[in-house]
Parts: C-alpha cells; sequence; structure tokens
C-alpha cells in the first residue's frame, strides 16, 4: 500500500497546505497520479471494491449503529434539511449507499417517501427489519439492494426523486463519477443531488491517514477524501447545475471519543492533538 502508507509518504501527500493557485494544481496533480496508481494496483490485483464493501458492511450491518454514528447522521440530516425544503407532503427521497438507514430515519418526519438502496444485504436487512419494528408502512420507507448501478431507466425502476442524497459513502466507490451521473438521472427536474462525506482538509487527513492503519483499508477507494473541485467537476460532468461544495460539519477528536462506538477509528484518535474530521456537504439540482 505505497501509495496511500504514513511515514514519508504520508507527509509527502499532506504537502502543500497553503490555498491558492499552486495548491490546487498540485492537488490535481496528485489526484491523477493517486487514480492511476489506483487502475493499476486494481488491475494487478483484481480487487473489486464493490464487493469488498458488500461483504464488509452486510457482516457489519447488526453492529452499525453506535452511538458515534446516530450523531453523524444527525449532523447530516441537519445539514440536508438546510440545502433543501423539505414538504412532508410532498417530498419523496432516495437515499443512496443508505447503511441500516441512519440518516433516512431522522429525515421520515419531514419526507412524504424515503427509498434507500444499498449493495449490501446485511444493511438492506437491517433498514426493512427497523421499519417493520417501527410500525411503518414500506410505502413510506423501505430498502432494496442494489449491486451497481447502470445509469439508465432500469435503475430504482425508473423512479424519480425530488432529493437523492448519499451520506459517508462516496470514498467507497470505485468510480464516484458514474455514481454522480446515475445518481443525477434518479432527480426530477428541479430535484437536488445532496452528497456529504470527509473534505481532503489537513486535521482530516491526518485522522484518515492514521485510521489506516487499522483495518478496512480493502473497502476504501478514495483514501484522502475529496476536495471542493473534485466534487464541482462530478456534479458539472452530471449535467446538474446551481452546484455548491462547502464544509459542512466538524467533529473533534475528544468529542468523537466521548460516543460510544469511537472504537471504529481505532488509531485514529490517538495521540495529544485535538484535530476535526471535517465533512464536506456538496449539492446541485436538476435542469428542469
Ligand atoms: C459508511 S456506510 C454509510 C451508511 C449511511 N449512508 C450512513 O451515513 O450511516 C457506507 C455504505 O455504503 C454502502 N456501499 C458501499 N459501496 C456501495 C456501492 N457501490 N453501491 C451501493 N452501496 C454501497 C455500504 O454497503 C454501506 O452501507
Amino acid at each position: 500500500m505505497g501509495w496511500a502508507g504514513p511515514g514519508w509518504a504520508g507527509r509527502l501527500w499532506a504537502w502543500p497546505s497553503p490555498s491558492g493557485a499552486l495548491y490546487r494544481l498540485i492537488r490535481r496533480v496528485k489526484h491523477t497520479i493517486f487514480l492511476l496508481t489506483l487502475a493499476m494496483t486494481e488491475k494487478h490485483t483484481g480487487h473489486n471494491y464493490a464487493t469488498a464493501n458488500a461483504e464488509h458492511f452486510s457482516e457489519r450491518a447488526r453492529s452499525y449503529r453506535t452511538e458515534l454514528l446516530e450523531e453523524l447522521a444527525r449532523r447530516c440530516a441537519t445539514s440536508i434539511q438546510k440545502i433543501y425544503p423539505f414538504d412532508v407532503n410532498t417530498t419523496e427521497v432516495l437515499d443512496f449507499a443508505c447503511g441500516p438507514g441512519l440518516v433516512a430515519f431522522e429525515l421520515l418526519p419531514y419526507t412524504k417517501r424515503i427509498v434507500g438502496v444499498d449493495s449490501a444485504q446485511g444493511m438492506v436487512d437491517v433498514f426493512n427489519h427497523d421499519a417493520q419494528k417501527k410500525n411503518i408502512s414500506l410505502d413510506k420507507i423501505h430498502c432494496v439492494k442494489i449491486d451497481s448501478l447502470k445509469g439508465d431507466q432500469s435503475d430504482v425502476d425508473g423512479q424519480l426523486f425530488d432529493v437523492v442524497i448519499c451520506v459517508q459513502a462516496y470514498h467507497h466507490f470505485e468510480d464516484p463519477t458514474h455514481i454522480t451521473n446515475a445518481l443525477a438521472q434518479r432527480l426530477k427536474p428541479k430535484g437536488r443531488l445532496i452528497v456529504i462525506d470527509f473534505a481532503d482538509d489537513e486535521g482530516t487527513q491526518t485522522i484518515l491517514t492514521r485510521k489506516r492503519e487499522g483495518a478496512h483499508i480493502h473497502t476504501v477507494a478514495h483514501k484522502h477524501g475529496f476536495s471542493f473541485e473534485q466534487m464541482t467537476d462530478m456534479f458539472k460532468s452530471a449535467g446538474l447545475q446551481d452546484i455548491h461544495a462547502e464544509y459542512g460539519f466538524k467533529i473533534s477528536k475528544s468529542e468523537m471519543k466521548s460516543y460510544q462506538g469511537h472504537e471504529l477509528f481505532g488509531k485514529a484518535l490517538d495521540g495529544d492533538d485535538d484535530i476535526s474530521l471535517q465533512y464536506f456537504v456538496a449539492h446541485g439540482e436538476k435542469q428542469s
């Protein structure tokens, strides 16, 4: 894992930190090198992120819900509600890579209907079981398993949505550009795609690099989060307009440690520095 490892390679990756044109140029070159390295490695090893994720998250589905992930889901739901004017009588939502539905169930009181989609059967089962346990009709909320999006009318049975969300999952996707295109096609005219994931700022890079020293590296295709520029480019190529990519919320190491379930971040929370994990929010509208 030489390209992404800690030590000198990790420090080189985090350089340079100042903002400006040179910074953006170097980040773009580094990202291109990263994608090429990734492609070559995958070709060589035959690694398939989609399969690795489906297996990993199926196994983890029943124990996924923790206090820490519930808190992060609440912050994601709050960010999403600031972007789109939810109407309980009309708003239909697609939650792509929804996991067990922590964000979906937060948004449900403000939504007419939510369809969750995930590639891990275990997640789909936990999501639907929770809806059943809460006595909510499947018309209102349910989850379906989809192995991969085709980017045509066959996705999600051709249904269209007012809001498509994808939270804490882009870093798992081998081809986020393809997925952005496919998700944009699931939007009604004037509908909005909202993506939340790890930003590529310095504190977040440090935490993610330390986390990588632990397990689960085989499920993470984009190990350095995403820049605003990368997100904007993907949204543009999907034909979206009124695009925004900005910092959403952050959570410090000390606060993370105060929640049950912080062990998920392993070594990332070691050390005395109280750096934060920073999330971006990117959103764009489908043309009418
Ligand atoms: C970190 S979890 C996030 C779950 C949920 N969005 C949340 O914020 O709690 C990532 C989810 O993405 C799903 N996933 C990963 N790759 C996927 C793919 N190619 N297609 C659909 N789902 C995928 C995983 O199964 C997992 O449920």
